[in-house]
């Protein structure tokens, strides 16, 4: 009996996945998820397993209809957008539970199509005029808690610089390396902090927001994708990875707490955080150009990963030079906006929304031209 069960636990455990669902998604996030929501937003996804709706055969102003409408109905039909027809093709369209677990085989986005933003948070595209234009200016400490957080930022900037032994002078690749994998990786947690506390403020008090909590989750994606993009070029040891837990769990509550107390102090001491992150980009930009630096030797013709590529819409034979270039000018629109609203009175509209709205604009126009020309 004993053995009989023994044999039947371990035939289990062979036949069983790697990791449980809840393990898979709490590790890596559900890639099912991605696959779906993608397929409830994206009109041609839907339409390439329905072809026999659509039909090859249409014209370019009713494919772009069928895009900007979402339909997957022909042409010529009448398309009523009433809640319950809505409703209806999501009920149609969304899988069951038990149809996403029976179906692995469904083909998954590549990294490098879901680095392209259009479909999810849209950031700004760089031109080159742009690029040419980065400024490294700096704000000037004005109130009391303005200093204090220039001083915390100081502190900071100089300790960093020694624990990762960076040499602005000649920076060499690998104390660049773990510097940039640490940054970005603590970069990303105070836009996150500020859209939280602004969203639930917003619940509780029944009040508008004016569309800051987008800026700020943009903020926190654009500086996850740096980060992401960083570690296309470089691996990041485990002594690296210790201090980015150490710079969540120790720099965290200091952003939370702040920002609970007085909101725009942390949105000072962040406006502080990326001039420093525009001081280093800017140099790295200027040594890797630079021939006779280590950087040059080592980063010189280096090609940009594909997913930086997909992201600021690069061309083909962009560089890891390019990146930097494209880094640095986030950095510096985090600045003005973190020094914008460290200022900002409550309740004032957002200053940034026109320029969301012109990079969605861009976004969806040239998603809707890929599309046609597909
Ligand atoms: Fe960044
Ligand atoms: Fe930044």
């Amino acid at each position: 009996m004993l053995l009989s069960r023994i044999a039947t636990t371990s035939a289990r455990t062979l036949v069983r996945p790697r990791a449980a669902p809840l393990a898979r998604f709490l590790r890596h996030g559900s890639s099912q998820t991605v696959r779906s929501t993608a397929a409830l937003i994206d009109p041609a996804v839907l339409s390439r397993d329905d072809s026999s709706k659509v039909g090859p055969g249409l014209h370019a102003a009713e494919s772009l209809d069928a895009l900007l409408h979402g339909s997957t109905k022909k042409p010529n039909a009448q398309n009523d957008f009433t809640e319950t027809a809505v409703a209806d093709g999501y009920a149609s369209i969304a899988p069951t539970r038990a149809q996403t677990i029976a179906q692995p085989e469904q083909p998954e986005f590549t990294e490098v199509e879901a680095a392209d933003h259009a479909w999810r948070q849209t950031n700004h595209i760089w031109s080159n005029d742009e690029l040419d234009r980065v400024s490294i200016e700096k704000h000037e400490p004005v109130t009391m808690s303005d200093h204090f957080m220039k001083g915390v930022m100081n502190v900071l900037y100089h300790g960093f610089n020694f624990v990762t032994g960076y040499d602005p002078v000649d920076p060499s690749p690998r104390s660049v390396a773990w510097r940039l994998i640490i940054l970005e990786s603590f970069a990303g947690v105070p836009g996150f902090v500020a859209a939280g506390f602004r969203h639930f403020y917003s619940l509780r008090t029944l009040k508008r927001d004016h569309g800051a909590i987008y800026t700020f989750l943009e903020e926190a994606e654009n500086e996850r994708m740096h980060l992401l993009v960083c570690l296309k070029m470089f691996e990041a040891s485990p002594v690296t990875r210790a201090l980015c837990v150490a710079a969540q769990f120790g720099m965290t509550p200091f952003l939370a707490l702040t920002y609970a107390v007085h909101p725009g102090s942390m949105h000072r001491f962040v406006g502080y955080l990326e001039e420093t992150a525009v001081q280093t980009y800017d140099n790295l930009v200027e040594k890797t150009t630079t021939p006779g630096t280590k950087l040059h030797d080592e980063w010189d013709g280096l090609a940009a990963p594909g997913i930086a590529k997909a992201y600021w819409k690069l061309h083909d034979d962009a560089k890891w030079v390019d990146c930097l270039q494209h880094m640095l000018a986030d950095e510096s629109h985090h600045r003005d906006v973190n020094h914008t609203f460290a200022t900002l009175p409550e309740g004032a509209p957002n200053p940034f929304i026109s320029q969301h709205m012109k990079d969605f604009d861009r976004a969806a126009t040239a998603h809707a031209v890929k599309k046609l020309n597909q």
